[in-house]
């Protein structure tokens, strides 16, 4: 049994879902060590998870691939586990600059799984994501559903699973957690973390507040011919802190558990583009103009979680519904319009 005191290596801490979890990590009592290379954040991050929890993490700017930098960070701190943010996740950029993907996810992993190795840190959750089930044709998806990612991003989280499977069978007394991730949204509750992204939003929710603070002008909705109630796309929406919390709940398990488990962290709910217009309006209290056009390609019509095993399995069960989800990511959107730019 591990204390709970423990610290743990956080990669990629400083971004969207890292910075959510370091606030639930240390309100579980844990002491997150985060590396990040700030490559798709920023270091007022760690100020605003001081400014939550009363902790200030300790961080470190540092590549994952950067060995010796990572070294000296391990011999500094005796970290039980690792939470596996760290990586590339822009699915367009992917597809133009599928090496750039490849490289920092798959060989950054495979880096830093080295550097774990030869510290004798055994434990080990990891990002992955929904996106590795492709166009799954049944609903809702269990992990038993068949992998068949439909891009290199994708690919790159399916090869990671792969590589953490081989090296479980290889080394039984390692403990790793593969969460897969659906649509994580929100932001917490205080408003002083949320998510940030760089340039125009590829994804729906930061798009639909950034229209709704005056920042853009139209939402796109992309096609509403699918075959969904309303003819939008329909997706799992999970709030950024039940996926922190989720984290928490697999970190427990892996902590005291030997061998791989993979589950989905969702919510099991859909929710249509159009679904997510109308809550936001309400959230907000402002109006979210929209115009229809085609659809996305790669966009699949429906996607959502079956989250039984994380029940049963973690005890885990997301608590936010979507006038939540849209309530903290319009009051963090208002707090920030420029994001952490703004101060
Ligand atoms: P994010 O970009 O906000 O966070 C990733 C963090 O990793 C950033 O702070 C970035 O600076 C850092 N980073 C990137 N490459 C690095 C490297 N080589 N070395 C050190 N730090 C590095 O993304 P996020 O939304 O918080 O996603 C976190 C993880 O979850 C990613 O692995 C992503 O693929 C996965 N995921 C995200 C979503 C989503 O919708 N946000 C869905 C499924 C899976
Ligand atoms: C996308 C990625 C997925 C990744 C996830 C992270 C693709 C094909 N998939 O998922 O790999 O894990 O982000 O959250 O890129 N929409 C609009 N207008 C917009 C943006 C989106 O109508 O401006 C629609 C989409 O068509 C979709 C829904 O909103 O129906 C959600 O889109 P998005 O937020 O981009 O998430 P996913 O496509 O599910």
């Amino acid at each position: 049994m591990i204390k709970k005191t423990a610290e743990i290596l956080v990669t990629g801490g400083a971004g969207y879902i890292g910075s959510h979890t370091c606030v639930a990590l240390i309100q579980a009592g844990f002491m997150p060590v985060i590396v990040d290379n700030l490559s798709n954040s920023h270091p007022l991050a760690i100020s605003r998870i001081e400014a939550i929890t009363g902790t200030r993490p300790a961080f470190y700017k540092c590549d994952i691939a950067d060995a010796t930098g990572l070294g000296t960070v391990l011999e500094r701190h005796s970290c039980a586990a690792t939470i596996h943010f760290a990586g590339l996740k822009a699915v367009g950029r992917s597809v133009s600059e599928p090496l750039e993907t490849y490289r920092e996810n798959v060989c950054g992993t495979l880096s830093l799984l080295q550097t774990l190795k030869s510290r004798g840190i055994k434990r080990l959750i990891f990002s992955s994501s929904a996106t590795v089930y492709g166009g799954a044709e049944h609903m809702p998806i269990p992990e038993t559903a068949s992998i068949q990612p439909t891009n290199p991003y994708g690919h790159s989280k399916a090869m990671i699973e792969q590589i953490l499977q081989d090296l479980v069978t290889a080394a039984p007394d390692l403990g790793i957690g593969v969460l897969r991730y659906f649509n994580p949204v929100g932001a917490h509750v205080s408003g002083e973390i949320g998510e940030d992204p760089q340039g125009i939003p590829d994804n729906l929710f930061p798009f639909v507040s950034q229209v709704a603070v005056g920042r853009r002008e139209t939402l796109q909705v992309f096609g509403n011919d699918y075959d969904t109630k309303d003819g939008t796309g329909v997706r799992d929406y999970i709030h950024v802190m039940d996926l922190a919390d989720g984290h928490v709940a697999a970190l427990q398990r892996c902590l005291d558990t030997d061998g791989l488990f993979a589950v989905n962290l969702g919510t099991g709910q859909g929710s249509s583009v159009l679904d997510i217009i109308k809550a936001f309006e309400i959230a907000s209290g402002r109006p979210v103009p929209y115009e229809v056009v085609g659809r996305r390609p790669g966009d699949v019509a429906t996607s959502f979680a079956d989250p039984s095993k994380a029940s049963e399995m973690l005890n885990f069960k997301a608590k936010r519904d979507l006038a939540q989800m849209c309530r903290d990511a319009w009051n963090w959107q208002q707090r920030n319009p420029t994001g952490y730019a703004n101060r």
